[in-house]
């Protein structure tokens, strides 16, 4: 056998990870007062929860059992509410690169359920990077001023 699914379960792990920075990153910005982009954050990390769930659904339905690992510790703080989107969108793009990669060995080895399943991901990559990529835009523009930030704040709990 491959070490695509290995590889699958690997990734499961770091989606549940990913979820764990969220919801970290959550807890940093509701602290600063920012309830909506919290609850942006929260939202994120359930989405990341999703995203493993549906790599243990597809293990398990190949017969392949899920393990999972232990989970880094998160960072606890932040220097701004740009940095922790700076941060999100840096981690998103790490993803994708490990999207692509898990794409290529099941090209490689020929696994075309595997394949098709990953196609998903790619898809959902290209979202969040968008995601991330505006709110980080909208943050530089706030340029740290607090009128802008709660502006943004409302609409960052809209997204
Ligand atoms: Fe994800
Ligand atoms: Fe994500």
């Amino acid at each position: 056998m491959g070490k695509i699914l290995e590889k699958i379960n690997e990734q499961m792990n770091f989606e549940l990870e990913s979820g764990y920075i969220y919801l970290s990153m959550a807890a940093y910005l509701k602290d600063r007062g920012f309830d909506g982009m919290s609850g942006f954050m929260h939202k994120q990390a359930h989405e990341e929860y999703e995203h493993a769930m549906k790599m243990y659904g597809f293990l398990t339905s190949v017969g392949k059992l899920p393990v999972f690992e232990s989970i880094n510790k998160p960072a606890a703080n932040y220097k701004s509410e740009l940095d922790v989107f700076q941060q999100a969108l840096q981690h998103e793009k790490t993803v994708t690169s490990r999207i692509d990669d898990l794409v290529d060995l099941a090209r490689e080895e020929n696994d075309k359920r595997a394949e098709i399943f990953l196609q998903w991901y790619v898809t959902e990559q290209v979202e969040e990077e968008d995601v991330f990529t505006d709110l980080v835009l909208k943050l530089e523009r706030a340029d740290g001023k607090f009128s802008a930030l709660y502006l943004l704040d409302g609409i960052i709990a809209g997204k």
